[in-house]
């Protein structure tokens, strides 16, 4: 996973620190921020995206990779188990809201249907969907400003929740770790609707079909309570991992299959605008993180593209 295989990501402690003016310099240092793309650039990743896209895989390839994705993610874990275990403790900077534990704004318990669920007490909620091994969960719970939180964490791969679950870090007083396949409608959520002040969906709707995304979105914005939020972060288009995938790869537009059968689908901004506001959410934040890495030793240098939003449920 490229995502995952380079930690820049998670080593990147906020946006915009480093910027390249002079690209003379570009060795000097391992990361650049806002990095601007030239005419020449894009030029060069269209074409680059005409070639690998422009035929897509058959309709049947298709579908053994959406029936078999939660087989293709267990099959990664078991594989590798924590190895591509990631830091984000970036996360309480870009969403301070984590460690402020307001209660959302206007809601209160009676609007919420609270017949017992797992830390139905909890003053502030939150949910990681798609946790993986818990890069972010752990870093959650291990913050102790979290005093009033309790951690809901979910993933389609069995061996991945089992991951989590057998982290001495894992601790049931403060989180609840469950199996659960996201695209799938009428989700059973172990707690009633409205009750979750955060959602974050960090690098996981990349990994579902593109058909899906509206449908997984809604559910989720029925989920938290009015006054709260999602954090989205994923890969964005024209990201080097986008543009490095070989023909025959490609499933749909944007839409590609790794090597070991997960895929993986990038976005752009104007998109995720959409299909979060007809989710009805509000845009607090929509930004795309162009950065450029460097391999100073192999002199090597690597486009990444990310995009980050927060949008929030109306009061
Ligand atoms: C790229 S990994 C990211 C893991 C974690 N969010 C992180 O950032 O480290 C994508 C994760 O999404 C999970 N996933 C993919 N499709 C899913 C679905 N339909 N429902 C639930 N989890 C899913 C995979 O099992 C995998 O753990």
């Amino acid at each position: 996973m490229e995502e995952s295989s380079d930690n820049s990501e998670s080593k990147r402690p906020q946006f915009g620190t480093r910027h390249l003016s002079d690209p003379q310099n570009v060795f000097q240092h391992n990361a650049w921020d806002n990095v601007v793309w030239g005419d020449e650039q894009m030029k060069e990743a269209e074409a680059k995206l005409k070639l690998n896209s422009s035929s897509f895989m058959t309709e049947e390839a298709a579908l053994k990779y959406e029936k078999e994705a939660s087989q293709f993610w267990d099959t990664f874990y078991s594989t590798h188990e924590n190895k591509f275990f990631k830091d984000r403790h970036w996360l309480f900077t870009e969403l301070p809201e984590l460690c402020n534990e307001q209660p959302t704004e206007n809601v209160s318990e009676t609007e919420v249907n609270t017949t017992g669920f797992p830390c139905q007490s909890a003053g502030f909620r939150i949910m990681e969907v798609g946790c993986g091994t818990g890069s972010t969960v752990f870093p959650l719970l291990e913050a102790n400003t979290l005093k009033k939180s309790f951690v809901y964490c979910c993933d389609f791969s069995p061996k991945a929740v089992e991951l989590v679950k057998s982290n001495p870090e894992y601790d049931p007083t403060k989180c609840h770790a469950f199996v659960c396949d996201l695209s799938e409608d009428n989700i059973t959520f172990p707690f009633p609707e409205n009750s979750l002040d955060i959602i974050l969906v960090i690098f996981v709707l990349s990994a579902i079909s593109p058909e899906k995304f509206s449908s997984t979105i809604k559910q989720l914005s029925r989920q938290l309570k009015p006054g709260g939020r999602i954090f989205f972060r994923d890969y964005g288009r024209y990201d080097m991992a986008e543009l490095r995938f070989k023909p025959g790869k490609c499933i749909s537009e944007h839409f590609f299959v790794r090597g070991d059968g997960t895929r993986v689908y990038f976005f752009s901004q104007d998109e995720l605008r959409k299909l979060f506001e007809e989710s009805g959410l509000v845009e607090e934040q929509n930004v795309i993180d162009r950065r450029l890495l460097v391999n100073r030793g192999k002199q090597l240098t690597m486009y990444r593209v990310w995009i980050q939003c927060k949008y929030r449920k109306p009061t």
